[in-house]
């Protein structure tokens, strides 16, 4: 089993990227050392038991040498607000790594990302991930925010972007699918990734579109589920949604966001057809 740390972290930087959305880049070397894309936090957020709950946050960047994380996060709520007042040298509690992550092939060529504002930061890691295994790296990208896609400017490497202004989430899952479907006659892929942060939602339609393609083409889709959590660690199954089994969908199953996710594969969340 992976080893948990409960970490002291120190920020090194947290900026206002555009409106409500914020980079956050901690130091936290033992988190840093093993934390695969994918993978997410429980960040102490406030100074005593106000917000009494740790925040779960998913990994943008991983600095192995520097030994530190960043972490692409909205503020949406009173903890995350907190954040956003956190200034360089400030220090808090953090336990990880969490979760199981995304996972590459082993012997990768090819692989497209998928994502919709906040939900680009997980895919951040997975492209640099990808780069530096060689594989070429298509990455269909959505945003009300040019500041934020700007953040896909991945420097240099085997990575093609297709980014698309939007201001409408009903929108997006259509065109960033219709823009995989078009490049996937000529390319090699051997994943699909969703960097979703979707709240459990099966109805979700670039989660139902991408499956459909996946499934059609025999590859298989990931997607990075979001949902309310208490501890992060598997304890309180306070985090539970119901999936399929398996690849028949015949029986559904209970599995826990924090520990079994929150990574799934797309044939565990929609059903075929
Ligand atoms: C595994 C995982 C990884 C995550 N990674 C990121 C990330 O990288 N960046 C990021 O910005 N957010 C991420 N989230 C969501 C983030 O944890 C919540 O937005 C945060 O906990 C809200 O805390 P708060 O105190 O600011 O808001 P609260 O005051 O607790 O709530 C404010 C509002 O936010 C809603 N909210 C609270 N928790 C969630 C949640 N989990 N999902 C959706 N809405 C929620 C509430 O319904 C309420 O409307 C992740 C969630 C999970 C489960
Ligand atoms: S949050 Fe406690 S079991 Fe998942």
């Amino acid at each position: 089993m992976k080893r948990v740390y409960d970490e002291t972290c120190r920020v090194l930087a947290n900026r206002r990227i555009v409106n409500d959305i914020w980079m956050l880049k901690i130091h936290c070397p033992q988190i840093a050392a093993t934390i695969l894309p994918g993978q997410f936090v429980m960040l102490k957020v406030g100074a005593a038991s106000d917000p009494l709950l740790r925040r779960p946050l998913t990994v943008a960047r991983i600095d192995r040498e520097e030994g530190a994380i960043s972490i692409l996060y909205r503020a949406v709520g009173r903890g995350t607000e907190l954040m956003t007042r956190w200034e360089p040298g400030h220090s808090s509690s953090v336990l990880g790594p969490l979760g199981n992550g995304f996972t590459l092939p082993e012997r990768v060529k090819g692989i497209a990302l998928l994502g919709r504002d906040i939900g680009i930061g997980p895919l951040l890691a997975l492209v640099e991930e990808g780069l530096a295994r060689g594989a070429a790296v298509y990455a269909f990208l959505s945003s009300r925010y040019r500041e934020v896609l700007e953040l896909a400017a991945f420097a240099g490497g085997n990575c093609k972007t297709w980014l698309f202004p939007d201001g409408d989430r009903w929108q997006c899952g259509p065109f960033l699918t219709r823009k995989l479907e078009e490049i996937a006659a000529e390319k090699a892929l051997d994943r699909i990734y969703i960097g979703g942060l979707c709240k459990f939602c099966p109805s979700c339609n670039l989660i139902r579109e991408t499956h459909r393609l996946g499934t059609r083409w025999g590859i298989e889709v990931q997607v990075s589920l979001d949902q309310y959590m208490a501890c992060g660690l598997g304890a309180c199954q306070g985090c539970i949604v119901e999936l399929f089994e398996d690849e028949s969908q015949v029986a559904k199953v209970y599995r826990r966001v924090c520990k079994e996710g929150p990574v799934f594969r797309t044939w565990e969340v929609v059903k075929n057809g």
